[in-house]
């Protein structure tokens, strides 16, 4: 199988795609969309830009695309605008004759890359050595299939931002230690919601192929794996604080792929849906600061500009790779699939993808 950056320098869009306007790019796309009609479904990441949220079919969160994704039944092709590790997990959810493609190739995903299948596997026996058969892998959906089908062959399931708090309810109703994957934070902050004091929650180092934990091992409840989002990590206690002392009646909203510390000193935290929704339903004339992604904080400034709202971090925190995904790229994809030669197709091998639906099924 090629890697992804193979298969992305195989895949590089024609020049004449960066040449276009963007009236011509849009008119394009729009006519595209009309010809290909329930043949064709776009799906759209909060994170992505207005100009490529403006041609999705739905838009919503990591949880609501994979639903929305595994209802998709009549569509040939899904045009995902987000990043691989969604792209995979909309080819796992759908039917053979169904092709998922991903308009650039170089939209990965960092937090996703930072635990590969090797690395799990060996961290899965030395902690099986450690502490037995008494624990139970989740994985959050922003990890590879690889990943989700490890996850799926030995009990455990996917979790998303919007229901993690449910999914590590239900794996310690399964086991007596929770294995998290690959974002520390997520892990953390869910199990300290649920009442798992910090003391009790070691950190899986892959690299080092190390447990970080002080104390006795007998105590350990949560194993998380060291792992981020690079997008969101960017938010300081220092962010938290300069806004405190800048604007004292500004609320301050997270996502839970933030530092503890963060979460802790916000007055909100949670799923990129969740900010949408708070943001939505607060009265005019509130005033928030919110600690996610760039696309979706500028786009929660435009549509209301009856509230004052901020990046908690004044250098807002783009996601590179969620950016990949552009106007051009996107009208390639589309104009691909019209001339019947799909680019970017994404495709799960069968025993991978039968492993892993078994992990999203449980969280379904
Ligand atoms: P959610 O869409 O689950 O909130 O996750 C945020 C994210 O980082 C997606 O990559
Ligand atoms: Fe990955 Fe973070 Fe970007 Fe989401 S925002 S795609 S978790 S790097």
């Amino acid at each position: 199988m090629l890697s992804i950056l193979n298969q992305a320098a195989a895949n590089t869009m024609p020049q004449k795609y960066k040449e276009m306007s963007e009236e011509e790019l849009k008119g394009r796309a729009a006519a595209i969309k009309e010809k290909l009609g329930r043949k064709l479904f776009i799906l759209g990441h909060h994170y992505q830009k207005d100009e490529v949220i403006q041609f999705a079919d739905a838009t919503g969160d990591s949880l609501q695309l994979a639903q929305v994704a595994a209802k998709q039944k009549d569509a040939e092709f899904i045009v995902f605008c987000g990043v691989h590790f969604m792209a995979e997990t909309a080819d796992i959810l759908a039917e053979t004759h169904q092709k998922v493609i991903l308009p650039d190739m170089r939209a990965g995903c960092s937090m996703a890359d930072m635990a590969n299948i090797n690395q799990t596997e060996r961290a899965w026996e030395k902690l099986q050595q450690i502490f037995g058969d008494t624990m139970l892998p989740l994985t959050y959906v922003n990890s590879t299939a690889e990943i989700k089908a490890f996850v799926g062959r030995n009990g455990g399931a996917t979790v998303t931002s919007s229901n993690a708090k449910k999914m590590v309810e239900w794996a310690f109703a399964q086991k007596e230690l929770l294995f998290f994957l690959p974002d520390q934070h997520l892990g953390r902050n869910t199990a300290y919601d649920i009442g798992i004091p910090l003391e009790q929650m070691a950190v899986w180092d892959p690299i080092a192929e190390k447990l970080e934990f002080e104390g006795n091992v007998k105590d350990v409840k949560v194993i998380l794996w060291k792992g981020h989002c690079s997008v969101h990590e960017n938010f300081t206690v220092a962010n938290v604080q300069d806004v405190r002392k800048q604007h004292p009646d500004m609320n301050i909203i997270v996502h839970p792929e933030c530092r503890r510390e963060v979460v802790g000193l916000s007055d909100y935290a949670g799923s990129t849906k969740y900010i949408i929704d708070k943001i939505t339903e607060a009265p005019a004339g509130s005033k928030w600061a919110i600690g996610t992604e760039m696309n979706l904080v500028k786009r929660l400034i435009n549509q209301h500009s009856d509230k004052e709202i901020i990046s908690l971090n004044p250098h807002m925190c783009p996601c590179l790779t969620m950016n990949r995904i552009d106007l051009p790229h996107l009208v390639w994809a589309l104009e691909s699939v019209d001339q019947g030669k799909v680019i970017n197709q994404i495709t799960v091998p069968q025993q991978i993808a039968a492993e892993a639906v078994q992990a999203l099924q449980r969280m379904f």
